[in-house]
C-alpha cells in the first residue's frame, strides 16, 4: 500500500464534511480526497436508478484516477441505494453510511424515534430492514426533509437561511400521530449534522440527535489499521461540475483541511 494513497470520501455535496470531521479526529494524518457530485446534487429527489448509475460510474472513474486505499460513501441516500452495487464492481474497501437507527433505539426512553432523511432514503427497503432488526419494539416516524440539504449547502457558503426550513422539519415529525412522544431523532442524511444547532433550536428541548459519523470513522480506522500514511500534497475537494458558487465554499473547505478545489475531468 502506497503511504500517500488517499481515503476518498464521497457525497453529493457538502454533507460528507460531517463525516470528514469525525475522520479527522480519529485519523488526522490520513490523506483525504473529499469528492462532491455537485453536478448531481440533490440525490434525494432522484430515482434509485439515477442515483445508482451516477454513484457507480463516478466512483469507478475516481478510483481509476486516484487509487484510494478506501472509499467512504458519506451519503445515506447513495449508501442505502447503491452500497451493495458499488461493492460488487470496485475492488477497494467501501464503507457506507446508513441511518443510525440502532443507536437511536438504544437511547430512546419514550420508545418513539424520529428519522429525518431525504425522500429517496426514507423509502428504501434498507431502512425497513434496519427498523425491523433494531427498532422492532419502537415507533419509528419518518419525514422527508430534503429542503435541509439546500439549507446546509447555503449555510456552508455563508448564506442566510430562513429558519422556517428547520421549523418545517420539526413539525413534519411532531405532527404525525405519536410525534409528540419523540425524544430521539436520527439525522439520516449527512448534510443534517451540519445544521445541528439550528435543528436543536427547532425541536423541543430534551430531544436528542443521533448520526452515524463517529461510527463510520471507527469503522474506517478498523479497516485500515496497520497502514502507514504520508501526505505528499495538500488534501483537496473534488467536484464533478465547475460552477461559480464553489468559490464561496473555499473558507469552509479550508476549515476541514481541504486546501484546494479540483474538477473531475
Ligand atoms: N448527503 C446526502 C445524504 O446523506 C443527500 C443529499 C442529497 O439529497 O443529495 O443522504
Amino acid at each position: 500500500m502506497d503511504a500517500s494513497a488517499p481515503i476518498l470520501l464521497f457525497d453529493s455535496g457538502v454533507g460528507g464534511l460531517s463525516v470528514l470531521a469525525a475522520l479527522r479526529r480519529a485519523l488526522p494524518q490520513a490523506p483525504v480526497i473529499y469528492a462532491a457530485d455537485n453536478g448531481g446534487l440533490p440525490y434525494g429527489t432522484k430515482t434509485e436508478a439515477e442515483v445508482a448509475a451516477r454513484v457507480c460510474g463516478l466512483l469507478g472513474r475516481m478510483s481509476e484516477r486516484f487509487h484510494p486505499r478506501l472509499i467512504c460513501i458519506a451519503c445515506n441516500t447513495a449508501s442505502t441505494i447503491a452500497l451493495a452495487m458499488v461493492r460488487d464492481v470496485l475492488n477497494v474497501p467501501i464503507v457506507g453510511t446508513v441511518p443510525a437507527i440502532k443507536p437511536a433505539a438504544e437511547l430512546t426512553r419514550s420508545g418513539t424515534i424520529g428519522l429525518l432523511g431525504t425522500a429517496a432514503t426514507i423509502r428504501q427497503p434498507y431502512v425497513d430492514r434496519l427498523a425491523a432488526e433494531f427498532a422492532n419494539d419502537k415507533r419509528l416516524l419518518r419525514f422527508a426533509a430534503g429542503e435541509l440539504v439546500g439549507a446546509a449547502e447555503a449555510k456552508l457558503r455563508g448564506e442566510a437561511v430562513d429558519p422556517a426550513v428547520y421549523a418545517r422539519a420539526a413539525a413534519g415529525l411532531r405532527e404525525q400521530p405519536g410525534g409528540a412522544e419523540i425524544d430521539t431523532v436520527v439525522l439520516a442524511c449527512t448534510h443534517f449534522p451540519l445544521l445541528s444547532d439550528e435543528l436543536a433550536a427547532a425541536f423541543d428541548p430534551g430531544v436528542q440527535f443521533v448520526d452515524g459519523a463517529a461510527g463510520i470513522a471507527r469503522r474506517i480506522v478498523h479497516l485500515i489499521q496497520g497502514q502507514t500514511f504520508e501526505r505528499r500534497q495538500d488534501d483537496f475537494a473534488l467536484f464533478t461540475k465547475a460552477e461559480p458558487s464553489l468559490a464561496a465554499l473555499a473558507p469552509t473547505l479550508a476549515r476541514y483541511g481541504l486546501m484546494r478545489q479540483d474538477v473531475l475531468q
